[in-house]
């Protein structure tokens, strides 16, 4: 089933239940790590999208959430092949006309320089968190990223660098946007307080 977006956000496009997201995760055989792995990023981004509504700077929590679930659902056929999951995800998407979790999905990898703060910079954010399913800092994710995908390539590990870089501009921001009431290291703490939340509709 579809539903609609929360009252009195910007965003009005149709989002995916929990029901239809599953049927998804089936349709494109999304295996359990994967399904794991999104729904802590799910977890996380809902205790920033509560920190930084708490701070003044309201969100969307259901796409957030429909995101977040939905933000790998190509990856199970890309595994292995050069296949981009954020292109694919994000075709699929745009196909059974959820543009914006399209949209959030095209952008999860690499987020455009001049994003704004919004439901799709939280997401970005939250799977940077996420390595498997273990709250990661961004330092290890992205060792992690250049120790797998770095193949020892000066020009990979430049690209995962400038990637690097840019995920601890986010931080910056989304941090400083909470008056930096709340930390990178308290998401670590404090994400599995979001685990029953997320599944209540
Ligand atoms: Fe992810």
């Amino acid at each position: 089933m579809t539903e609609a977006a929360s009252p009195g956000c910007a965003a009005r496009a149709p989002v995916p239940d929990l029901g239809e997201i599953a049927r998804l995760w089936d349709a494109h055989a999304m295996l359990g790590n994967i399904r794991r792995h999104s729904e802590v990023v799910c977890a996380v981004a809902l205790l920033l999208q509560l920190w930084l509504e708490q701070a003044g700077h309201p969100l969307d929590r259901r796409v957030i959430r429909a995101g977040a679930l939905l933000h790998d659902l190509a990856k199970t056929p890309c595994l292995g092949s050069p296949r981009r999951h954020d292109l694919e995800g994000a075709a699929i998407l745009n196909l059974l006309g959820y543009r914006q979790l399209g949209e959030m999905v095209l952008h999860h990898v690499t987020l455009p320089a001049d994003n704004p703060l919004d439901e799709t910079m939280v997401v970005y954010y939250a799977d940077k968190r996420v390595n498997h399913d273990s709250l990661v800092n961004l330092n290890q994710r992205y060792a992690y990223i250049a120790g797998r995908y770095g193949k020892d390539d000066p020009l990979l590990l430049a690209r995962i660098e400038q990637g690097r870089k840019r995920a601890l501009e986010v931080e910056r921001l989304v941090f400083a946007s909470m008056s930096h009431r709340h930390t990178p290291d308290e998401v670590t703490r404090r994400w599995r307080e979001m685990e029953p939340v997320w599944r209540d509709d």
